[in-house]
């Protein structure tokens, strides 16, 4: 190899390396918000359903989600949502083509035996709009999740009331534990 070619193989593979230190740098820092995000979310809306039952929990899930992730999008400057294929409030749950791309890679993934709550992409992904980095961690069901989107059975009379005032074209119903009911999402502009 002559030496300009060296130098130009060289090049590439410092830039391809860097590229990916990238990627886990911020998929890591991408991790440490969305998890605590999750939890903070699960925590409030269990409290929430213990004191009040699930029909009074509707409104935490309604104020305090999207207070939640709206604070964590000023604090970092990152735009932080939940996204689903099948939503209960399509004005912030609905996923863009790379969200809709992820979600259904992440249910073919879960058909094939990967545990939903390993589930994850990072990307660094170039648009119309600019460069932007990209981080999707799928939300698994859990027991405490099934009063307000499990089966038609395992949802009482008065939530299915308010939540069909709330939220007439739901379409979050019907999940089982385990299965993946939608995903946080983390666009960073680079
Ligand atoms: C007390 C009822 C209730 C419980 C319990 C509940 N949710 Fe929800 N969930 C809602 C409501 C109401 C919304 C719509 C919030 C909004 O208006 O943004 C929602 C929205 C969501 C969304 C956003 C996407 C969409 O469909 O609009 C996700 C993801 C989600 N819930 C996951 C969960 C998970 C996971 C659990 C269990 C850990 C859970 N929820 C428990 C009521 C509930």
């Amino acid at each position: 190899m002559n030496k300009k070619l060296a130098l130009f193989a060289s090049l590439i593979l410092m830039t391809s390396t860097s590229y990916a230190e990238d990627i886990s740098k911020y998929q890591d820092e991408s991790r440490a918000v969305a998890m605590p995000f999750l939890k903070q979310l699960g925590a409030v809306n269990q409290k929430a359903v213990s004191e009040g039952g699930p029909e009074s929990a509707i409104k935490v899930c309604k104020d305090i989600a999207p207070q939640m992730s709206s604070d964590i999008s000023r604090q970092t400057g990152w735009k932080l949502t939940r996204v689903t294929l099948k939503t209960r409030n399509p004005l912030l749950g609905t996923p863009d083509a790379w969200e809709q791309k992820a979600l259904q890679e992440f249910d073919i993934r879960a058909a094939k035996g990967e545990k939903p709550e390993t589930l994850e992409i990072a990307e660094i992904v170039q648009e119309p709009a600019g460069k932007s980095f990209r981080f999707i961690k799928a939300i698994p069901l859990q027991a405490g999740c099934v009063a307000c989107h499990g089966t038609a059975e395992q949802i009482s009379d008065n939530v299915k009331v308010r939540l069909h005032e709330e939220y007439p074209h739901d379409k979050a119903t019907g999940y089982s534990v385990g299965q993946i009911r939608g995903a946080v999402s983390i666009k960073r502009t680079l």
